[in-house]
Formats: C-alpha cells, structure tokens, sequence
C-alpha cells in the first residue's frame, strides 16, 4: 500500500461513524417454561374432545353429542353444575385400562410442555366403579402412565383420589375401604364435586379413617361455597391443601390464619373464569391473595374444559392481572413447597428453579 492509500484508509478508519453496539436484548421471561408443580388438575379433566370420541368409538359406546364440533359448543358453563353435568358424561367413554392409560399418558405430554416438572393428579373412584368399572383398572391404567411418564417426560407424580361429596358419606367409606389394597399407589384423599349444599362436615369420618390410613388429606373448599367451608375443611378435615380457596378473602379472620399457618391453596385461574366464580381474568382475587400474604399456586383443574393448561394459567394470569417476574417465580417456588413429595426431589426442583434469571 503506498502512502497516500494509507493515509486515506486511516483517515476512513477515524471518521467512519462508531459502529453501534445494540445492549444484548434482554431475555423476555418465559412463564410458560418456568420449572412448576401442578397441584390441582383432575386427569378427567384432561380429556380432550378428539380423545373422548376415539375412546368412545372404540369401545362402542354412544354420547349424546353426535361429533368433537357439537361437544365443544356445550362447553359454555353458567356454574360448577353445568360443567360437571358434561365432564361426568364425557369420560362415560372410559371402560378399560388402556383408555385410562392413554388419557394420562396425552396429558403428560402436554404438561411436560408447559414446564411441568411434577404433578399431583385427582381421579375420582366413584364416577368409574358407579358405571362398572373396577377401581383396579383405574388405579393401575392412570399409574402405569405415571410411572411410564417419568422415564418419558421426566414428570414425577402423585396420586390423590377424590371422594364425590355429592354423593353419600357411606359410598365415599366404601370407597375408601376398597381403595386400601392401592395404597402404595395413592398418596392422599380428596373432595370435590358440587360444592354448595355438601359441606365438608358431611365427611369428617371418612377423612378421619383415612388419615388413620396413613393418606394426606385436601379438599375442595370456598371454590363456589363461601369461607365457612374453608373452615371446616382446616377444622374438620385437616386438610395439609385447600383446593381453590378464592373465597377465603371475604372473611378476614379466615385469612390471618391460612396465612399463619402458611396453607397452600391451590388456585384456578382459568376454571374461575370459565364456571362463572369470578366475572373475567382481569377480575381474579389472585393478586390481592398473594398481596394478602396467601400462599397461592397457580393450576389448571380441567384444562380440557377451561381453555388452558397450566403454563396458559400462568401466562394468562400473569398478563390479565399484571404480575410481577417475582410473584410468577414466586407461585411456582409455592408448587415445589405445597407438594406431597420428599425433601430431596423438593430441593433438586427448588434448585433448578433458582438458576432461572429474571
Ligand atoms: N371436579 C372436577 N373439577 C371440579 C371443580 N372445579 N370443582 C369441583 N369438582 C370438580
Ligand atoms: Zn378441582
């Protein structure tokens, strides 16, 4: 290169405009693949419509919707009621242990790609064995799912079975009774069902026998029903969960101690929505619970039914309601510390939720 070239490439060099260094884009937080536990989700619940008609075509059996477009348009809810006249009918479709299997199994699926890192699953004993099929069929089609899941999804899971509190105390005894022989398969006891008019109060003594067994207890409670019951499911129940609990707000005695006690509840967002509990998204008490001090988590309860699973609940919410990176990572640190699972799969899980950046 001979001088003046020289020159006038330095001269190029020192006026040419500093090339700009755009800051690294900064990470959008991703709520959807937040490492999380759900802790309330009914696996009937999981039951898609496709999934519904293969099943019941399969096993021959006749709903009273002609096709997957005209069950859809049933799923527009005005109560609990109303959506569970519908998903009690829907899972009709199940007979044997293969469709018990293959619903578990979809739904790990997509719960693995919604940052599921655990689940603690509902089933109900008496919406199967009051239609003939054998509570042994349930147990295992649902476990060998479960077990077959955490080799292929990395799930881990529990298993709670929930007593139908709109049907006698004697049905949900013999149920409890019958299910002793699956106990190494199932962690805890449940109710659920329609709420209002069945108090937890109707249950004490099938709660107290199985906890006598050795189960843990939760329950549905202040879902549709007011605070009194939350009360009675703490006072009578003795539940270690409270399943919904959004109306505990309305009695601020009952909040001072679910806060001191620091109760999991474990809130759904979308399915408020959907049953009418509360009017939109953007209306949900779960902000003010969590400002309140409750130690809320954030589920899906019958995703197939309510329009999202459970990372939707979390991305949805958190939009509707404004949420903050830190009360996201917040409720899924909750999910880790609510569940019934031992202490060093706890930590494993607290710990890869920690290394999330914000
Ligand atoms: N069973 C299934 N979903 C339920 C809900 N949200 N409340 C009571 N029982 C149920
Ligand atoms: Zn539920």
């Amino acid at each position: 290169m001979d001088r003046g070239c020289f020159i006038a490439s330095l001269a190029a060099l020192v006026s040419a405009p500093a090339v700009a260094v755009s800051p690294k884009p900064a990470k959008t937080f991703d709520a959807m693949a937040l490492p999380k536990a759900e802790l309330h989700l009914h696996i009937e619940g999981t039951l898609e419509p496709e999934l519904i008609f293969t099943i019941a075509g399969r096993n021959g059996i006749r709903l009273d919707y002609p096709n997957v477009e005209a069950l859809r348009e049933a799923y527009n809810f005005s109560d609990l009621q109303s959506f569970l006249d519908v998903y009690y009918h829907a899972m009709e479709a199940l007979r044997v242990e293969r469709d018990y299997y293959e619903l578990t199994t979809a739904y790990l699926k997509r719960a693995q790609s919604q940052g599921v890192r655990h689940a603690e699953i509902f089933f109900d004993p008496q919406a199967h064995t009051k239609r003939g099929v054998a509570l042994a069929v349930v147990v295992e089609g649902i476990s060998s799912a479960l077990a077959d899941g955490r080799k292929n999804f990395g799930i881990t899971s529990r298993l709670i079975m929930c007593f139908l509190r709109d049907m006698p105390s004697d049905s949900a005894m013999a149920t409890l009774e019958s299910a002793l022989p699956h106990k190494d398969r199932i962690v805890g006891v449940g109710l659920d069902s329609a709420e209002r008019g069945n108090p937890p109060s109707k249950f004490t003594a099938v709660f107290d026998r199985a906890r006598a067994e050795g189960f843990l207890t939760v329950a549905h409670a202040g879902e549709e029903a007011g605070p009194e019951y939350v009360w009675e499911a703490l006072d009578l129940l003795k539940v270690s969960r409270v399943d919904h609990g959004v109306r505990s707000l309305e009695d601020p005695k009952l909040v001072a101690r679910l806060v001191a006690e620091r109760m999991p509840l474990t809130v759904c967002p979308l399915s408020n929505v959907r049953l009418r509990v509360v009017p939109s998204l953007a209306a949900h008490p779960l902000k003010r619970m969590i400002d309140a001090g409750l130690m809320c988590t954030c589920n899906s309860d019958d995703p197939a039914y309510f329009g999202g699973y459970v990372g939707d609940n979390f991305v949805q919410t958190a939009t509707a309601l404004s949420l903050s990176n830190q009360q996201l990572i917040a409720l899924a640190r909750n999910s880790f510390e609510a569940s019934f699972i031992d202490e060093a799969l706890r930590r494993q899980y607290l710990a890869e939720l920690d290394s999330v950046s914000l």
